[in-house]
């Protein structure tokens, strides 16, 4: 299973992804989880401890995987760089999940044409395409992570809406550009519902989608926030939801 989470700020889309790697690592499935949102938090989020440096800061390793020259850079360099040892070897690992941060590539983002583009391409292609393991990319609003021929590979694109005008038109947004971009299934999950109004207005938004499930606002996972314990032990209702989700993505 290949998932992606996009959506407006501030939705879930981090507290989702963690729930999703909780829940998959559970099962005992090997779960690679990539932070891709240039404001990181996930690490946090799920509780793994120890130092990682953004893969797009890895200047040593992109240079001599693309084969660049650090000394004379050039602007040739290789498209296809090795990358399947990177997880293993650049990742931390807690349990069966391993966890990376993608990092910002600075310049034109991720649409660069640069050393740098090409090889975290590479790595999310490798990890789409070439391996068996769960992936959980926890994203921007926006799909420009993904390189042509990667998306397609990616089981789910998930956006992760809240009740409210502004998260609605960011995830119209989004599906639009996923549908003509060729992922196979896009859904979307209802999160931090409060009340039944909340529901409603929802699913009256968004009755053209697939909605894969609905997350209330659960009190505990904010108190998590301030007592700094992991948010799924304080409310294990939410791996739960989680399950129920995964149980209709799977259908
Ligand atoms: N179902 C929920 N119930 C209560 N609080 C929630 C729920 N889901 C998320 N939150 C809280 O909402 C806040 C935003 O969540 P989160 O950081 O996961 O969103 P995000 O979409 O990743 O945000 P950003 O765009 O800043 O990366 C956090 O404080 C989180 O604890
Ligand atoms: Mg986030």
């Amino acid at each position: 299973m290949k998932i992606a989470l996009s959506g407006k700020g501030g939705t879930g889309k981090t507290t989702i992804s963690a729930g999703f790697a909780t829940y998959f690592s559970g099962k005992g499935k090997r779960v690679v989880v990539i932070d891709a949102d240039p404001d990181t938090n996930l690490q946090i989020t799920l509780g793994i401890k120890g130092e990682i440096t953004p893969l797009s800061e890895m200047k040593s390793l992109i240079y001599e995987r693309t084969g660049v020259d650090p000394e004379n850079p050039s602007p040739v360099f290789k498209l296809n760089p090795k990358v399947d040892d990177i997880p293993e070897k650049f990742f931390l690992k807690s349990g069966n999940i391993l966890f990376g941060i993608m990092g910002a590539v600075k310049g034109a983002g991720l649409g660069c044409y640069c050393p740098e583009n090409a090889f975290l391409q590479a790595l999310l292609r490798h990890l789409v395409l070439a391996t068996d393991d769960v992936l959980i990319l926890d994203m921007e609003a926006g799909i420009e992570h993904f390189g042509r021929g990667t998306i397609a590979g990616i089981d789910w694109l998930i956006i992760v809406t809240e009740p409210g005008q502004k998260s609605v038109d960011t995830t119209f947004k989004i599906h639009k550009l996923a549908k003509n971009s060729g992922i196979k299934n896009i859904g979307i999950i209802e999160n931090m519902i409060k009340d039944e109004k909340e529901k409603i207005f929802l699913d009256n938004n968004l009755n053209e989608f697939k909605i894969l499930g609905i997350i209330p606002y659960y009190n505990k996972i904010r108190e998590s926030e301030i007592k700094g314990n992991l948010f799924w032990e304080n409310e294990p209702a939410f791996l739960k939801d989680i399950e129920k989700i995964t149980d209709k993505m799977e259908e």
